[in-house]
């Protein structure tokens, strides 16, 4: 059964690790492998996010966090990161924990939802969020230096609330 919950400072190292892996293979997030603690922490424990969890039989297995995707006048708009352990991929945590989101910026007011940096090779990614209503209204031709591939297209993934 997963669990979503708020993440609180006691679940960073947890978060920390999973963060790490996925950076480590240079093929989703734009951060480089070698980000260190404290910028991971200002990522995802940001001023302005709200962060929450995913577990299992109390182990987190995943993590997304929700905030503002500008400020003042462009902070109707919602935008959001997830990341699932590399161990516990396609076992429904990535959808529940965007189906949580989705709910979660509906109910603090948020118009829409919106993503600025899909790499266009992350094909779970691109399937997972289509499947929970958001369509590719923007590329970004060759936005992402990929680790093995190179330089691959961004796509800008947008839904309305
Ligand atoms: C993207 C990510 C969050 C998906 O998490 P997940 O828990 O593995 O995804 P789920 O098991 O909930 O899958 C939900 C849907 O996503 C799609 N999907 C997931 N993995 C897929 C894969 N390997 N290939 C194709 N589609 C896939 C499918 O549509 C799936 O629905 P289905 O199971 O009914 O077919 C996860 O792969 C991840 O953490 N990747 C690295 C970080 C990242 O890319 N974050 C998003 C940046 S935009």
């Amino acid at each position: 059964m997963i669990k979503i919950r708020s993440a609180t400072a006691k679940d960073f190292n947890e978060i920390l690790e999973i963060f790490k892996s996925v950076i480590a293979s240079g093929d989703t997030y734009v951060n480089r492998a070698e980000t260190t603690e404290d910028e991971t922490r200002a990522k995802w424990f940001a001023a302005n996010a709200k962060t929450f969890v995913a577990e299992i039989d109390g182990r987190i297995v995943g993590a997304s966090l929700l905030k503002p995707n500008y400020v003042d006048r462009g902070s109707h708009v919602a935008n959001a990161s997830y990341i699932v352990d590399t161990n516990t991929r396609g076992a429904g945590i990535g959808k529940a924990l965007a189906l949580h989101s989705i709910a979660t910026a509906k109910k603090l007011g948020y118009l829409a939802m919106q993503f600025n940096f899909v790499v266009s090779t992350n094909v779970a990614a691109v399937n997972l969020w289509k499947s929970v209503g958001f369509e590719i209204i923007g590329t970004i031709p060759k936005g992402f230096k990929h680790a093995a591939l190179g330089y691959v297209d961004a796509y800008v993934m947008f839904r309305k609330l």
